[in-house]
């Protein structure tokens, strides 16, 4: 047999796209693949997509091309699409005759097989989405760069229907992992070194496995179960779905302390009549209220957000009211997106897309000025302040000082020490801050 094939993967989209990333290296590392991370010298070339705003897709377009550049130089090299996009768009990627393999989330499984039949004149597909498929019993391979954080998908899939929203078609329905499969791979990952796992879904709060005989495990359960993994290692998870945060998970929060005091609570419009358009089964009265819940039970909780600018029909005085929402919470950060008319969601069937694009621009534009002012609030309030910051690494902009992050979530950046490496937790105070990074030195204690 030929050397051991070089596969190169470039992953775009959300967290959740990362984590299957390192499913795909553990299928095929299983087959003899090895991953490489340049793209010249690999034989199978593959792009892990998104769909969820048109501009993500626009980028693979042109990622696509890129490939074909690699394969005219090398005949023979593979180029496959995964992910979102392969889901949506199928047979389409096909008819370009630039790819090779299309394969959509539930068929990873699959690929070694796929892979192995390629050949010039048949392409592979396979999209099929799956009931019960999660990966449970594969150990990721980890691709992040310092040995330090980890993702786990506790869920996939999505059962709501916001009516912007294309992750339901490209993902199918909601279905929640194994818990034991969970706390084994935290475990697996604290023993190879990581201090931090993240725990993955689009919406971590519906959790729930179900077994015949046993209680319901709940989100709030798996937490805490995770959290007794070791006092070690921290517990993140994302994302929270403001209808259905429940007390119990910030009670659950509020007991360990390795679990952080970080909520990513998407709003997306502070406007009722939009909320109700797009589908989001709360009003900004709830958002409200589930803020305050936070802010009692969880005081110093870090609190982020998303928000979309510009769907179907919002007026002058819809956008005031979720301008007014961000001057009222205050989040730490929020990521900003125009409207994106995705084809197939109920919005794009239902509603013309009609706010035009130069006021979608000056709406978002306008909330990202306001958040700018908001975020420089936030972590100016954190000044004078000690957290307990788990070190990443070297600070991006400086190689002399450190960064890690704060239980908030919030950046921190400080003077090293020879004896500090990735992984240690040191404690700081806050002696600065710019609206992204909180500027620290390290205490005595
Ligand atoms: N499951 C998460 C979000 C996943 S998508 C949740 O429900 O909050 C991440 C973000 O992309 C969304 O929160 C939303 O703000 C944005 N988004 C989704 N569809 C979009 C579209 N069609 N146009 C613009 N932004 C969109
Ligand atoms: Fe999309 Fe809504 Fe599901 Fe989030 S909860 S992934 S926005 S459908
Ligand atoms: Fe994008 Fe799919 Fe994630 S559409 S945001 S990669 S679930």
């Amino acid at each position: 047999m030929s050397d051991p094939r070089k596969i190169y993967i470039e992953t775009y989209g959300c967290q959740m796209n990362v984590n299957d990333t390192e499913v795909v290296f553990a299928i095929l590392a299983r087959h003899g693949y090895v991953r490489t991370e340049e793209m010249d010298e690999a034989d199978v070339i593959m792009a892990n997509t998104c769909s969820v705003r048109d501009n993500a897709e626009q980028r693979i377009w042109g990622r696509i091309e890129v490939f074909n550049l690699q394969k005219r130089a090398r005949p023979g090299v593979v180029v496959g699409i995964l992910g979102c996009m392969a889901e949506r768009l199928k047979d389409k990627l096909l008819e370009t005759r630039k790819v090779d393999l299309v394969a959509g989330p539930d068929a990873y499984r699959r690929l070694p097989e796929m892979l192995a039949a390629v050949r010039p004149d048949s392409p592979q597909i396979d999209v099929a989405l799956s009931r019960d498929e999660t990966y449970a019993d594969i150990s990721p391979v980890r691709t992040d760069r310092n040995g330090v954080s980890a993702f786990i998908s506790i869920m996939r899939g999505c059962n709501n229907v916001c009516s912007y929203c294309v992750v339901p078609y490209t993902r199918g329905v909601e279905r929640s992992r194994d818990p034991r499969t969970i706390v084994r791979e935290a475990c697996e990952v604290f023993s190879q070194g990581y201090k931090e796992v993240t725990l993955l879904g689009q919406n971590v709060d519906s959790y729930c496995w179900k077994e015949e005989g046993r209680p319901d495990v709940s989100f709030a359960d798996l937490l805490e179960m995770v959290s007794q993994v070791s006092p070690e290692l921290r517990v993140r998870f994302a994302t929270s779905n403001p209808q259905d945060i429940s007390d119990a998970v910030l009670e659950t929060m509020a007991r360990h302390e390795n679990i952080c005091k970080h909520i990513h609570l998407p709003v997306q419009s502070g406007s009722n009549r939009m909320l109700e358009k797009m589908r989001r089964r709360y009003t900004r009265e709830w958002y409200l209220e589930r803020v305050a819940r936070i802010r009692e039970i969880l005081p110093g909780c870090g609190l982020t957000t998303d928000v979309i600018a510009g769907f179907c029909s919002e007026t002058e005085e819809d956008h005031l009211l979720t301008l007014s929402l961000f001057e009222k919470v205050g989040f730490d950060t929020a990521f900003m997106f125009q409207y994106s008319e995705r084809p197939g969601t109920i919005a794009a069937r239902k509603y013309p897309d009609d706010v035009d694009p130069a006021t979608k621009t000056r709406r978002l534009n306008e909330i990202i000025a306001l958040q700018n002012r908001k975020s420089l609030e936030s972590y100016r309030a954190d000044i004078g302040k000690r957290f307990k910051v788990l070190v990443e690494g070297p600070s991006k902009k400086n190689p002399d000082e450190l960064c890690g992050r704060a239980s908030n979530n919030k950046m921190c950046v400080f003077p090293g020490l020879p004896s500090l490496k990735p992984g240690d937790y040191v404690e700081v105070e806050v002696t600065g801050c710019t609206s992204a990074t909180l500027l620290c030195k390290l205490t005595d204690a």
